[in-house]
């Protein structure tokens, strides 16, 4: 019975996420973008664009030059669930790829590193004043979720243990629309329903600034506003432009 209701929680889960996050992305893709809003200095190439956002998405790089104290526990917490999730992917591949395996001995301490940055981010909300003052109940409910699933995996793995080789075939046998046996452990039932909640709450989260980055004009644009006028998309049906106004769109 339990199984049964947590198979329909994590189809309705997946479905809600893939088609919000899908809206969402098409809604940020197709938002008409009438200005040059690059923040300087920026990149005046393509190319600088490309390697100013790896730079940002791997090194979190504004952020450390405008606060050194979030940037650690931000990186803590990005790259220690990162290698949780990659971790994760025995659960849901057979055979198992052999570089997830090879990353299992790291991926059960980088539990600890992905609470240290989660507790060091929600510190800063609650005791620093001016932060907590421009905080949302939803900034807290995020990481206090993300907090509940780590801090409940963390429990399973080196606490109350589960069986993960069945939680493996039930999670394999869904895939092929296969309800099988699912533990009763009340700690992994835990586990896995505030993963469906996440997975629910994700496209109308702040958790979308994720996908949302690589559609913030202020940092994928070229900076060639004194080469190249830009015209938005939405403006190319526009009546035509006045003689000698070149009508070439870029970045
Ligand atoms: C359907 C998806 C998921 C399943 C089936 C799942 C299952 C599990 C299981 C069985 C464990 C215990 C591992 C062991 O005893 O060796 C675990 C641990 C853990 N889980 Fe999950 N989990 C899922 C999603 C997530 C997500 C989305 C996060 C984070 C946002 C997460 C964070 C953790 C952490 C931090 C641990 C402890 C470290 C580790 O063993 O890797 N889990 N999970």
């Amino acid at each position: 019975m339990i199984a049964t209701v947590y198979a329909v929680l994590f189809y309705v889960a997946t479905l809600l996420l893939v088609v919000g996050v899908g809206m969402k992305v098409w809604k940020y893709a197709t938002t008409p973008v009438p200005l040059k809003i690059v923040v300087s200095p920026a990149p005046r190439t393509r190319r600088g664009v490309v390697l100013r956002m790896f730079r940002e998405v791997i090194f979190f790089e504004s952020l450390f030059r405008s606060n050194k104290w979030i940037w650690i526990f931000a990186v803590l917490f990005h790259w220690g669930m990162l290698i949780v999730l990659l971790r994760h992917l025995r659960y849901f591949t057979q055979p198992v790829w052999w570089w997830v395996d090879l990353l299992q001995p790291i991926g059960r301490l980088m539990a600890f590193v992905m609470l240290a940055g989660l507790l060091g981010l929600w510190a800063r909300r609650i005791f620093q004043q001016r932060i907590r003052y421009i905080s949302n109940p939803s900034d807290h409910l995020m990481l206090v979720l993300l907090l509940a699933i780590a801090g409940s995996g963390t429990l399973m793995t080196y606490v109350t243990r589960t069986d993960v080789i069945a939680v493996k075939s039930y999670f394999l046998g869904l895939f092929r629309f296969q309800i099988g046996e699912l533990p009763l452990d009340p700690i992994l039932l835990t586990h896995l329903g505030l993963v469906a909640l996440l997975m629910i709450i994700f496209p109308i989260s702040k958790l979308m600034h994720a996908p949302g980055m690589f559609f913030a004009p202020s940092r994928t644009q070229v900076d060639n506003a004194r080469e190249k006028r830009h015209i938005s998309k939405w403006a190319r049906n526009l009546p035509p432009l006045p003689e000698g106004i070149p009508k070439k769109e870029e970045g």
